[in-house]
């Protein structure tokens, strides 16, 4: 159970949005707060201590994914990430149709659509089955039909879970020459890539999602290719992303992913552990209550799970959950606290009368069984939930 200092005991399972910063990352940053102030780019000594932390950071988590350092870019986090990558990639690399899945996150969606309405590219969305797979028949007619294309298909969907074959997708794209970027933020630090192996060209991470800092992330960018920078400046990251570094957030970065693949086993088999029970609880207090997505634990991210709870439903489930103690997320919500649904959930065929019953649930490294039982209580107070 975590406490904040404003909720005193409230249960926080929603990870899948942001994680509490592990302790040691914030004490491997705390010197660059402080002592450690200089520009990486100045040349004298209180630079260049800088300039080795930085490059020192970036062979760290190169290493975890068994790439060379000076592909990773860092940035401010996926969000940048993902919208350096299709917008480099349309004004650098001459791209004109881009193939992606409805149910990306809107750091994706949102630049497609835009490169969309201004006519710079023609865009086909895959469509998407009930556990929010893909059809990789329809990937590859699309292809077939559009060459050298864009396609920007995520590694784990953040509402519900689901894990796209990367590998498989990565060399359907290979045979017919396309560019592949894949949102990997919800996955990094749970999925180990070996990127020197894998088929992709670009990836994206935001360390906020492993127990690091808010605010930084890298883009991964295959040797050779010349993506086109978003912003021009001070030459930074090798002229892609220009601006100071955010040094003690790169720093608190590295540690973190490092931590994460050294730990991950065993922080996976907690979650899981956690989801497994947390399920069974559900299924015995709440007959009727339906996974949203993947229902194959091993085609799911560790540790989330969608649900749709039976009853009438309560158009105010995420409000009044938290009232009683309980962090967790569903769709966007809006200025009243009612949820308006998720363009996720509509897609995979989850139906409008059913979003005010669905909730997100994901559990993280400091998730523990005491949280189930305040969540089966606090669910249990709704009583908007019972079924009818
Ligand atoms: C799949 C996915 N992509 C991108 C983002 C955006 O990342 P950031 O918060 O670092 O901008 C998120 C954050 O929720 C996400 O879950």
């Amino acid at each position: 159970m975590l406490t904040s200092n404003q909720i005193p005991m409230s249960v926080y399972l929603d990870n899948a949005a942001s994680t509490p910063m592990d302790p040691r990352v914030f004490e491997e940053m705390k010197p660059f707060f402080l002592n450690q102030f200089g520009n990486p780019s100045s040349t004298h000594a209180y630079g260049r201590e800088l300039r080795n932390a930085l490059e020192n950071a970036r062979r760290r988590i190169a290493k975890c994914l068994n790439v060379r350092p000076l592909t990773l870019f860092f940035t401010s986090g996926g969000t940048e990430s993902d919208n350096l990558a299709i917008l480099g990639a349309v004004n650098g690399l001459g791209v004109k149709h881009i193939i992606s899945s409805p149910i990306e996150h809107h750091a994706v969606t949102h630049p497609i659509e835009k490169l969309e309405k201004e006519g710079r590219v023609t865009v086909s969305w895959l469509k998407v089955g009930a556990n929010g797979q893909i059809d990789l028949d329809d990937l590859r007619q699309e292809l077939e039909a559009h060459p050298n294309s864009l396609v920007s298909l995520m590694h784990a969907n953040n509402e519900i879970g689901t894990i796209y074959d990367i590998e498989a997708i990565g060399n359907i794209c290979r045979e017919y020459n396309a560019y592949y970027h894949s949102d990997t933020v919800q996955s990094l630090g749970k999925v180990a890539l070996d990127l020197d192996t894998l088929p992709v060209d670009f990836i994206t991470a935001s360390a906020h999602k492993f127990y690091g800092p808010k605010g930084v992330g890298f883009l991964y960018v295959r040797k050779g290719i010349a993506l086109a920078p978003q912003f021009t400046g001070g030459g930074q990251e090798r002229d892609l992303r220009p601006g100071t570094e955010n040094i003690p957030a790169i720093i608190g970065m590295a540690k973190a992913f490092e931590l994460a693949h050294e730990e991950m086993e065993a922080r996976n088999e907690h979650m899981n552990n956690l989801k497994i029970r947390f399920w069974e609880m559900l299924q015995t207090e709440f007959p009727g209550v339906k996974i949203n997505g993947e229902t194959d634990p091993s085609k799911c991210i560790p540790g989330l799970i969608n649900i749709t709870l039976p009853g009438e439903g309560d158009p105010m489930i995420l409000f009044n959950l938290d009232l009683a103690g309980v962090a967790a997320s569903g769709g966007s919500a809006c200025s009243s606290g009612a949820v308006m649904g998720s363009h996720v959930l509509h897609h995979i065929g989850v139906q409008s009368d059913e979003m005010p019953r669905s909730v997100r649930f994901s559990f993280g490294k400091f998730s523990s069984e005491e949280d189930l039982e305040v969540v089966k209580n606090s669910l249990k107070s709704l009583n908007l939930l019972q079924v009818s």
